[in-house]
Order: structure tokens, then sequence, then C-alpha cells
């Protein structure tokens, strides 16, 4: 369905009316979003309605609450696909038969150890570059790896073919727009000046390779790290420049992937203020760069329950109770309780406005796309229950 959003951008105006809607008609959803805000629950549960719609379902997750791989009987989730059994995807409502959910928990340093092994040519190089300590240091901490990670393996399942729809969980940045950077904030980390010197010291063979200034600085360094050290550098970074281009071609391909038509951005967000400020942020970005977005998921969303009780309509209320009737409380107590109750009440009901202030925010950037709310519940989504109540209001 068209909604007309050309006065935004061609790209958000070929968009589906909702988001079941996006899973029947795209290949690739990626979740993004800023930390806490929902990223993982929802990448779940697009994947499982993905499956419930009768097609075969990859979620690739990041560090899900072992509560949530738990109540999907994925206890052991590592970096290995498994197969959601299907008596779970049953537990939440009926099933279309073909149906499958596979997930995958993205390990950062094992996604980085398959690409060193894919794009280098020598065996013995693959196993240098293992053993050497820098490398274990920059697979797990480097700028953007993580998001390259993710990336990557998406390329993969994609070229595969396996599945017909992947569901991409996104990590938990404190910035959602890192996502969009790692690719090339990666190959400009490991493509700056200072690596590139090392990469000259060790292939020249001596420290005059790489000029009297940049020999001055490493001998300085040296003299606090010890040569031996510096020397594990370059030859690291020599060995490692074969594997880097592949890894920019990669990002390149990647960046390809993300602006199909198949693939659609689903910016998750809270509606707290922050975090809707960076939705905002990441929606305009998608838009600038010309990416495929769907709409956005608000969860966690306070709603508002307006009572008409005055302090002694409550007292009188709380008065009826059986169980209340039963401590038999002072007049003064119940009064005191009430009281706290109301403050309470007002107390939600002012988050509530404010998240409609918030809600509103996303509404005027973006009037036409799909924006579905999902209550904040009293407990953490770990259920299939209450993965099934999220299906409810992200799917209606
Ligand atoms: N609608 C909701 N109501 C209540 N709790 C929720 C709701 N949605 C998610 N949660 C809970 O909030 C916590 C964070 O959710 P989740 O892990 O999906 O967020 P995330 O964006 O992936 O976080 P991170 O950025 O750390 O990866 C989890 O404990 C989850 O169960
Ligand atoms: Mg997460």
């Amino acid at each position: 369905m068209w909604t007309g959003m050309l006065e935004t951008s061609p790209r958000e105006a070929s968009l589906a009316g909702s988001f079941g809607e996006v899973i029947e008609n795209k290949r690739i959803i990626v979740c993004v979003g800023s930390g806490g805000v929902g990223k993982t629950t929802t990448a779940a549960s697009f994947a499982i309605e993905a499956a419930r719609r009768g097609k075969h379902a990859l979620v690739l997750t990041i560090d899900p609450a072992k509560r949530l791989a738990t109540s999907l009987g994925l206890e052991g989730l590592g970096h290995e696909v498994q197969l959601v059994a299907r008596e779970r995807l049953e537990a939440i409502g009926e099933c279309q038969p073909g149906g499958s959910l596979a997930a995958m928990m993205l390990d950062q340093k094992q996604a980085f150890d398959e690409m060193v092994e894919n794009y280098a040519t020598d065996a013995e190089a693959v196993k240098r570059i293992f053993e050497n300590p820098l490398y274990q240091q920059i697979a797990g901490t480097l700028t953007g790896a993580q998001e390259y990670a993710a990336l990557t393996k998406l390329h993969a399942f994609d070229k595969s073919g396996e599945y017909d729809i992947i569901v991409v969980d996104t990590p938990p940045t404190s910035h959602a727009l890192d996502f969009l950077d790692a690719p090339k904030k990666l190959s400009q980390a490991i493509d700056s000046p200072a690596i590139e010197m090392f990469r000259k010291m060790q292939k020249g063979g001596s420290l005059s390779a790489i000029g009297k200034t940049g020999s001055y600085v490493f001998k300085m360094l040296a003299k606090f790290v010890g040569s031996q050290f510096i020397e594990d550098i370059a030859l690291f970074f020599n060995e490692f420049n074969e594997i880097l281009g592949g890894f920019k071609e990669r990002a390149d391909e990647v960046m390809t992937l993300l602006h199909r038509d198949d693939v659609s951005f689903v910016i998750v967000t809270s509606p707290e203020a922050m975090a809707v400020s960076e939705a905002l942020f990441f929606h305009e970005r998608l838009l600038e760069t010309d990416m495929p977005f769907a709409g956005f998921a608000v969860n966690k969303v306070h709603t508002s329950m307006p009572v008409d009780l005055t302090r002694d309509g409550l007292v009188e209320e709380l008065g009826k109770l059986e169980s209340i009737k039963g401590l038999g409380l002072q007049a003064t107590c119940l009064r005191m309780g009430a009281e706290t109750l109301l403050d309470a009440h007002s107390e939600l009901e002012r988050v509530a406005r404010t998240d409609r202030i918030a809600i509103q925010r996303l509404k005027n950037a973006a009037p036409k796309t799909i924006r579905t709310e999902v209550p904040f519940f009293r407990d953490d989504v770990h259920h299939i229950e209450s993965l099934g109540r999220l299906r409810g209001f992200l799917f209606g």
C-alpha cells in the first residue's frame, strides 16, 4: 500500500502501511536504535512473526538477555545458527505451515576470525595473525568492529539464499548512527597514517624506511614499550594488509546491500526524549543517504489511565476490599495509603503525557510512515507470552 509520502522522500513513499506488510515484502530488516530501547526484543518479534507467516526466517541477534534466549529454547545460543522449536512459535499463536525460525548470536571475535580466514591466502599467515596478541586486542575492541561483524555476517547469509527473511539486531551502541558508520570507521582506523608507518617500517626492514621524524617517534616509543613489541605490531599490520583489502571490499558490498529495495530499517525507540532525538537524527540520516526506512517502533510507552476518584472516594473503595478489611487498618492509615496511590498515579499520568509529546515529535517528522506503540510492560519481555503480547502491538 502506498502512503503518499512524496513530500518527504521517494524512498519512504514506497513503504507499506504496517510492519506486517514490511515482513511480507522485504528480505532484510535491520533494527536500529539507541541503547536499551528494545532492539533485540523487537528484532526477535519480527523474526518470530515472519516464521509464523510461513517464512524461513533468521534473526541475527547480539547479546540477547539470557531469559529471552531461554524462552525461545536457545540457551546455548552461540556463533552458530540454531533452530527454534516450532512448538515455541505455536505457543504464541496460530502458525502458517512451512515457516521456520533460526537464530544466531553474533560473536564479534569469531566473526572477525572467519573474515581473516576467508581473506588470507596463506594458512601460516592466518596462524601467525591469530597468535599475535595485537590481533586479539583488535578483533574485540576496534571501533565499529561489532557492527562490521554483524554486517558481514548479514552479507554472507544474504548471499547464501537460505532464508526468505533475515532480521538483524544491532549492537548496544550509545549512538545508533555508529551502525551506519562502522564500515567506514573501521577502514579508516586500519588505514590510518600511523599504521601505514608501521607497515612501511616492516617492509623497509629498518626505521630509516619511515623518514627522520617517523624513526624518531618510533625510537621514543620503543623506549617505553620495547622494540620487540614495535616489531610485532609492524609485522602484524603487514600481514593484515592482505586481509584489509578484503575488509574494504566487503565494506563497500555491505553498503550497497543496505541500499537495496528489499532492505528496510526499523528505528526502535523508547519515548524518552534523548532516545527520540536520536531516532529522529537517524531517520534524517537514512533519508539523506537514501536508505530504505520502514518506520518507528516506539517501545516502552507509558499509557494514560485516567481515574475519576478523590482521596475520600478512594478511601471508600479501598475500605470495601476484602483483603484490606482483614488488615483492620485505622482510617488515617487508609487515607495515607490512598494519598500515596493517588500521588503515584498522577506521576504515571505525567510520564504518559511526556511520552505523548515525544511521540508527537516522531509523528511531525514523518507523519505518514509506520509508527507502532508498544506499552511499557510491568515485567521484562522474556517469556513467550510477553513476546506474544508485544506481537499484538507491533503487527496488530
Ligand atoms: N515493552 C517493554 N516493556 C517492558 N520491558 C521491555 C519492553 N521491551 C523490552 N523490555 C525489556 O527491556 C530490556 C532491554 O530490551 P532489549 O534487550 O530488547 O533492548 P536493546 O535495545 O536490545 O538493548 P541493548 O542496546 O543493550 O542491546 C530487556 O530486559 C527487555 O526485556
Ligand atoms: Mg540488544
